[in-house]
């Protein structure tokens, strides 16, 4: 049944509701460490680093949430809304398991998120405006970064934090075919000059996130 634009508003309001108020429920088991591999007990340290990472990790995925959200109320392609969807529920998990880390190593979620979520939303509505081919070019560069970015994290993650890099690595995989998904709709390669200007925005917002 097609959904009027007050429908659409009020379930992209439910959304960004649920998001932020961390009532995310995940549709796939936490990925965990390979069977039989101990796990050490962090130090403080260790669980302060791995807090700090995850807390940057949750808040690309509450910007996934909105930009999702964005895109899927942009375009009026039904198949595009449809992937968009698939794409919003997989990145549900995501934040659903970032959220779960974050409390069992006694951290918190950014206290900005509502901001992140905001601010992404307009840019996915942006990018939404200027045409679908462009607006999943978005999407492939986004979860492009996002795989490199997740990819420095497994670097940088103590090596003894197994259920974190187990999170960590599963949701690379998954960015990943988000990224081939959207190219093979028909993305287009953004230019030199936007991917630069994500970059740096992405970067504020890790950079940020680490601390608050
Ligand atoms: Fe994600
Ligand atoms: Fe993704």
């Amino acid at each position: 049944m097609e959904m009027s634009l007050v429908d659409r508003w009020i379930c992209g309001a439910e959304v960004a509701l649920r998001t932020l108020s961390g009532g995310s429920r995940a549709e796939r088991a936490t990925p965990t460490a390979p069977a039989g591999a101990a796990a050490p007990e962090l130090s403080a340290e260790e669980k302060r680093l791995s807090g700090a990472l995850m807390r940057v990790n949750h808040v690309g995925e509450v910007c996934a949430q909105a930009l999702y959200q964005a895109q899927a109320v942009a375009t009026s392609d039904a198949g595009l809304k449809a992937q968009m969807a698939r794409a919003a529920r997989e990145e549900v998990d995501h934040l659903a398991w970032t959220e779960q880390r974050l409390g069992e190593l006694g951290d918190r979620p950014s206290l900005l998120n509502p901001l992140w979520y905001g601010g992404a939303f307009l840019i996915g509505l942006a990018a939404g405006r200027l045409g679908d081919r462009v607006s999943l070019g978005f999407v492939v560069e986004t979860e492009r970064q996002v795989e490199r970015h997740l990819e420095s994290h497994l670097e940088r993650l103590p090596a003894a934090d197994l259920a974190s890099r187990a999170i960590v690595a599963q949701m690379r995989s998954d960015e990943a075919e988000h990224a081939v998904a959207a190219r093979l709709a028909g993305g287009i390669d953004l230019p030199a000059p936007v991917r630069g200007a994500m970059r740096l925005a992405a970067r504020v917002m890790t950079g940020t996130a680490h601390y608050v």
